[in-house]
């Protein structure tokens, strides 16, 4: 399918450049909506964003590399972040993450998100979720499963979209 930006986002990302004293300030910006739109951030939208910015497609894909909340991969229709930081790993993060690998057939030594191919899933570690009094915890989309369990890995596959 052809990499297309619809004009109405063009023409907001447009307005939205003049707000910055410099086009290339508005790079973030401009990869936030992107994502929004698409998913994540294919090779072309770099490319198209460096073009409208005035920049070369490096100094945008390493904003893209750098920050771990852009996407260069399409996600699971259910994101699954088991946090690794301290107090969820001391309370057992490491072993659900292990239960949702296991079960969907992903590698358990992976580094970085996994994709099930059927779309469905998607797995990685994050850190800190900010609720480590209530450790292990799992955000699932929207979903923040705390003081998780097997019984709730389990429940969230089960519901899986
Ligand atoms: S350590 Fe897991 S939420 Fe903070």
């Amino acid at each position: 399918m052809a990499f297309s930006v619809p004009a109405k986002l063009e023409a907001e990302l447009d307005e939205l450049v003049t707000h910055y004293p410099q086009k290339r300030s508005a790079s973030l910006m401009f990869l936030h909506a992107l994502q929004e739109h698409f998913g994540h951030l294919p090779r072309e939208a770099v490319e198209w964003t460096a073009v409208k910015l005035g920049l070369q497609p490096i100094n945008v894909h390493e904003l893209v590399t750098f920050y771990p909340m852009f996407r260069q991969e399409p996600l699971g229709r259910t994101q699954i972040k088991v946090c690794r930081t301290l107090s969820c790993a001391m309370a057992g993060s490491g072993e659900l993450r292990g239960h949702f690998c296991g079960k969907l057939g992903l590698d358990p030594h992976h580094h970085g998100p996994q994709t099930t191919p059927d779309g469905k899933f998607t797995v990685e570690f994050v850190e800190c979720l900010a609720s480590c009094g209530t450790a292990p915890v799992v955000l699932v989309n929207d979903d923040l499963l705390e003081k998780c369990t097997v019984a709730d890995c389990d429940r969230v596959l089960a519901q899986g979209r």
